[in-house]
């Protein structure tokens, strides 16, 4: 039986650091509080001239070379992303264009938030096992701080930008690469972390603009408890449906949105802290690309090795989630 493998991952997050400290002298906050209510210690902003396509492709450039394929070979490009460049085209077809990616790819966007990753790896996934494709690249990538109201203290202190890709090819090894994949929705949520305007039931106007309805909105507690409730459930679903234990995850890399709901999924799960993955600090929240960001610091760091099982756990606006378990 063929396999999909993760034949290189990248990463790339703005030069430009804020601190906590930076933000106490924007709005009414504290290091204090950032920190231990949301674990977050700074955060990468992008430059006013980069946009999502900007931080895309260095990251992109970066999962091509891990895993040493050129981007005349990719023929399948998706960029999960709630900041595209443009409402339309897509940014996957900026990137395929600036990436050198050839035009008989097929390149496209998905809209699934923080999930995005997750979401537009089952879709390689899938795609790469038809044989339809042989390389797939996928890219999350977020200019956040283009979306973010820096006067609301409530939002504004989560947020960061950052990209994060990888390379995904079909290998006639079995037993390793992505062993499961599974994504929900519930739509009912769909208004807890929202942008209310700039879409179609909303459009443009200066009105919307002075009233900021094209900045996030959030209910954040509300979110907490339901990112904590899924991501559990998706855990355990994805060990069962392939007859592990938890105790044989190596190493849990969550969507990185606070500290304390990945504390809390380790308290329900019954695994310690250190077998979880945790950059929030130096990053943020920064959505779909949250996870490629923590992936590729892992990989660097040593913390994966061969025949390591790896588990995804994402949740998002939407209100979407999934999980993903990979074995090296
Ligand atoms: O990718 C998905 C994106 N979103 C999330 O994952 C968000 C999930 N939720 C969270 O991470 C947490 O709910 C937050 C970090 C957003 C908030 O933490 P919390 O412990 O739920 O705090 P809270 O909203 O209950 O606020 C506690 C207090 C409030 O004051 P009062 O009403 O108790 O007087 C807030 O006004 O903290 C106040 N507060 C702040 N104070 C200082 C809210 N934001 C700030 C701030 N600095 N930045």
């Amino acid at each position: 039986m063929a396999s999909v493998i993760i034949a290189g991952v990248g990463a790339y997050a703005p030069e430009r650091i804020l601190t906590n400290d930076d933000l106490a002298k924007m709005v009414d906050t504290s290091d204090e509080w950032i920190r231990t209510r949301s674990g977050i210690r700074e955060r990468h902003i992008a430059a006013p001239d980069q946009a999502c396509s900007d931080l895309a492709l260095i990251a992109a450039q970066r999962a091509l070379a891990d895993a040493k394929v050129s981007a005349s070979e990719v023929d399948l490009l998706i960029i999960a992303t709630a900041t595209p460049d443009y409402p339309l085209p897509s940014t996957a077809c900026v990137v395929q264009h600036k990436l050198g990616v050839p035009p008989h790819a097929t390149a496209f966007d998905i809209a699934a938030a923080c999930s995005g990753f997750v979401y537009a790896l089952e879709i390689a996934y899938g795609q790469l096992l038809t044989g339809r494709y042989k390389c797939a690249l996928i890219i999350g990538s977020e200019k956040l701080s283009s979306i973010t109201d820096w006067s609301d203290r409530t939002t504004c202190v989560l947020f960061g930008d950052g990209a994060g890709a990888a390379v995904l090819k079909k290998s006639d090894q079995d037993g390793i690469g992505i062993i499961g994949s599974d994504l929900g929705a519930d739509g009912e949520l769909a208004e807890y972390l929202y942008t209310p305007a700039g879409g179609s039931r909303c459009p443009a106007s200066p009105k919307t603009v002075e009233e900021k309805g094209h900045f996030l909105r959030m209910k954040g507690k509300e979110i907490f408890k339901n990112a904590v409730r899924v991501m559990e459930t998706v855990a355990r679903e994805m060990v069962e449906q392939h007859h592990l234990s938890l105790d044989q995850i190596n190493l849990v890399i969550p969507h990185q949105a606070n500290v304390r709901i990945v504390e809390a999924l380790a308290g329900n799960l019954g695994l310690p802290m250190d077998r979880f993955y945790v950059n929030i600090d130096r990053y943020g929240n920064t959505s779909s690309a949250s996870i490629p960001l923590a992936l590729d610091e892992a990989r660097k760091a040593g913390k994966i090795k061969p025949g390591d099982y790896t588990l995804l756990v994402a949740f998002g606006a939407g209100f979407t989630y999934g999980s993903t378990l990979i074995r090296w």
